[in-house]
């Protein structure tokens, strides 16, 4: 893993001479974030050694190099699911690339079904803590030391400084926000009305089918991480019927302007 990830580094910094400091993944109906990178250098998944290519729908592949302000940037244009088949290693690639390019800082995004019956769709939500539901690990297998330890501490998975100062942002540009905890799960079904009741009962406001690896990993390399969800749908009997992946696009497209402003705001403060 480690000459594979040093390979695709290697291949980046031939063609860029860029050295990101934030990273950013956009999950669905999320992407347009892009729009205000002053874009530097675009890379298509497809060109990228290494790389999987990603094939959900809403989804555009590609690494975006560029700036906010004097903030240097590399956004992941779509992720890779482990629904979609990938191994947790693929899944969760892109992130120990980025690190080695120079990320120092993550932010994640992401859509989820909410189960807090004090969330309506279109909430947007800091992620807090997570709970990890998804059936296989990312640091699972013979340990790097090289990219960091054995036994990861998890006391921490979302930065609470980033967190505070996103929440100041929020604030001062009139943007209600929650927070709450995230439940990843495998999918690709979304939850039965008993599972989303067990997300419930086991402590966590919202569930999805992302950033759980993502986060791991960023914490194995000690990558300070943000994830902020959008509740696109609603967890519970009178809602659940109605549950597709185009009312979770709707819902995400929605609520994109507030999420984009925010991460913006964030990383130009932080
Ligand atoms: N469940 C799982 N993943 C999701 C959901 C959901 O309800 N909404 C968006 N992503």
């Amino acid at each position: 893993m480690w000459e594979l990830v040093q390979e695709t580094v290697s291949f980046i910094k031939e063609k860029t001479h860029f050295t990101p400091e934030y990273g950013v993944i956009l999950g669905s109906g999320l992407g347009s974030f892009t729009a205000d990178i002053q874009i530097e250098f675009t890379l298509p998944y497809t060109e990228i050694p290494n790389f999987p290519v990603s094939t959900v729908e809403g989804h555009k592949g590609a690494l975006v190099f560029g700036t906010i302000g004097t903030k240097k940037v590399v956004a992941m244009q779509g992720r890779f699911h482990y629904y979609e088949g990938y191994s947790m290693q693929e899944v969760t690639f892109p992130v120990r690339v980025m690190k080695y390019l120079g990320v120092q800082k993550l932010v994640v995004s992401n859509a989820s079904g909410g189960v807090n019956p004090n969330y309506k769709v279109g909430d947007i939500v800091f992620i807090t803590d997570h709970i990890n539901m998804v059936p296989e690990h990312p640091l699972r297998g013979k340990n790097d030391e090289r990219f960091g330890p054995r036994f990861v501490n998890m006391s921490e998975p979302y930065s609470k400084k980033m967190i505070a100062v996103a929440k100041d942002l929020a604030q001062k540009n009139n943007i209600e926000v929650k927070d709450g905890i995230y439940l990843g799960l495998q999918g690709p079904t979304f939850e039965t009305l008993a599972e989303y009741k067990m997300v419930k009962i086991l402590g966590a406001d919202c569930v999805g089918m992302s950033t759980v690896p993502e986060v791991i990993v960023a914490r194995h390399m000690e990558v300070e991480t943000f994830g902020v969800s959008v509740i696109t749908d609603m967890g519970n009997e009178e809602s659940i019927d109605t549950i597709s992946h185009d009312e979770v696009l709707e819902a995400a497209r929605k609520a994109e302007p507030k999420v984009r402003k925010l991460i913006k705001e964030l990383i130009l403060n932080y």
